[in-house]
């Protein structure tokens, strides 16, 4: 069934069905009860929810119980439901319902980031059959408004490079590593203890939750397919004080970054590189600043040059305030005609290989502390064709409980920072350099962002 089908039957209110109560869904309704006189004069009619979706219909949720239903197909096929808001989560679930109510002619709005960074083709070919919306502003960075710039302010301009810290739960967690010195564990579960992090924090801490919001941004910044399998991923629960220690000797902080970055080939082929990694950010950046649950995206272009956007990127009024928006711009359409943009991948640029992916990258290691060890490292570094930029040596190694594991005085730290190098040939000389007799051990590797050269 068409738009204009559908909407002959309900022009004079807007039908929607809310899926999910939980955090996001809750603020919804609240915010739809609360402002619907405001709604309806942003409209030009009023909202009228339909009914609610959950899994657990016995509980009460403080809205008329009437409203509330655990047969969610059921409610998206009622032929009064003009719009369908899916806060569920989850992917294959979801993905069922809202096909299905694109396919019957309904504008969809989801914060689902998984589900679009997984299925965003298939939804979006479904809403242009039907000519109605898809909307997901809600699923990057919760109540910063990104989606919609992408799409719409900046779709004259020629996007290079975007750089995230979409993710509130580590970004909490790495602030508060470099604030207070605590470790990993402890700052997770202070995290949890807050609220910040879920019972299962492994789609945060492991960066999947990232990668998904890395495939949304790359898709629209770079009018590309990009999906979550294609995003090179590591997540933080490697990080050591030591790596914040010698982030900070280096004037940097250490983030979890989505980088989508167009890359432009000596011969001119384009293609798109999306990853997520902890890197580390000069504090003289502005990303630097971006602490605590807090998220910002980083944009450069070829016109605009730097533009960031920062806010709250999680929370359930926070997200409610994307979804509202999304909402009331769906409804708009519904009740007045016309449709928002709708994903355009014309560019259809190949995924990069993340071995030629080039960044910078710091080197830390353990190493013989006698005469030819620097010559030795460095000729190891030269002969995988990577260029060193400083080298710094501490005399003492420590352990991460801070106990001096070289009593004897035999072993140093040494730090080394590459210029831009391929990931391929990084990786070839991490591997030399664990068989290179001066080497210990190398302790850790980490991407350097937010730098030139
Ligand atoms: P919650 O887990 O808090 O809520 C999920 C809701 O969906 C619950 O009300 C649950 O019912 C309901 N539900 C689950 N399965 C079904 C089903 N099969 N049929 C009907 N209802 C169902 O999730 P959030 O509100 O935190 O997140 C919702 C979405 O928003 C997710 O996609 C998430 O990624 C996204 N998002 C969340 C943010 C946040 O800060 N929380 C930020 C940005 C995006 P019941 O209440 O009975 O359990
Ligand atoms: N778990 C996510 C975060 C919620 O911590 O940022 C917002 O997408």
């Amino acid at each position: 069934m068409t738009r204009e089908a559908h909407t002959e039957l309900c022009q004079s209110e807007v039908g929607v069905a809310i899926l999910g109560m939980g955090t996001v869904g809750t603020e919804v309704v609240r915010l739809l009860n609360e402002h619907g006189d405001s709604f309806t004069h942003r409209i030009g009619a009023p909202v009228v929810i339909r009914g609610i979706a959950v899994r657990d219909t016995s509980r009460d949720r403080g809205v008329d119980p009437s409203l509330i239903t655990d047969d969610a197909q059921a409610l998206v096929d009622r032929p009064d439901v003009d719009v369908v808001v899916e806060v569920i989560g989850g992917i294959e679930g979801s993905r069922q319902l809202l096909l299905s109510a694109l396919k019957q002619g309904k504008s969809v709005v989801t914060a689902n980031k998984a589900l679009v960074a997984a299925h965003a083709a298939e939804l979006a070919a479904a809403a242009d059959e039907s000519q109605v919306d898809l909307y997901f502003e809600a699923a990057v960075a919760g109540a910063i408004p990104i989606i919609g710039p992408l799409k719409r302010s900046m779709a004259g301009d020629e996007i290079q490079r975007v750089m995230g810290i979409v993710n509130g739960t580590t970004n909490f967690i790495l602030s508060a590593m470099d604030e207070t010195g605590a470790d990993y564990a402890e700052t997770l579960a202070e995290a949890g203890r807050l609220g910040y992090a879920e019972a299962d924090p492994t789609a945060d801490v492991e960066g999947f939750d990232a990668a998904s919001k890395a495939a949304i941004l790359s898709t629209l910044a770079f009018h590309s397919r990009v999906t979550a399998n294609d995003v090179y991923r590591e997540g933080i629960t490697k990080i050591t004080q030591q790596d914040i220690k010698s982030a900070r000797k280096l004037n940097c902080t250490i983030k979890l970054l989505a980088v989508c970055e167009r890359i432009i080939s000596e011969d001119g082929s384009q293609s798109v590189s999306a990853r997520v990694y902890p890197a580390l950010v000069p504090l003289t950046h502005q990303l630097a600043t971006v602490n605590g649950a807090f998220n910002a995206v980083f944009l450069e272009a070829e016109s605009a040059g730097q533009i960031m956007f920062y806010g709250p990127g999680a929370g359930g009024a926070p997200t409610a305030s994307a979804v509202l928006g999304d909402l009331v711009a769906a409804s708009r359409n519904v009740v007045h005609g016309g449709r928002a943009p709708g994903d355009n991948t014309y560019a259809n640029l190949p995924i990069a290989e993340f071995g030629d992916v080039q960044t910078r990258y710091l080197v830390n290691m353990h190493v013989v502390d006698e005469k030819g060890t620097l010559s030795k490292v460095a000729e190891v570094f030269a002969n995988h064709d990577i260029s060193i930029a400083t080298v710094h040596q501490d005399d003492v190694v420590e352990n991460e409980d801070g106990t001096n594991i070289d009593p004897d005085g035999k072993f140093a730290r040494l730090a080394v920072v590459t210029h831009r190098a391929s990931e391929a040939n990084l990786a070839a000389c991490v591997e030399s350099l664990g068989n290179s007799e001066s080497v210990v051990k190398v302790t850790s590797v980490l991407r350097m962002e937010g730098q030139d050269n």
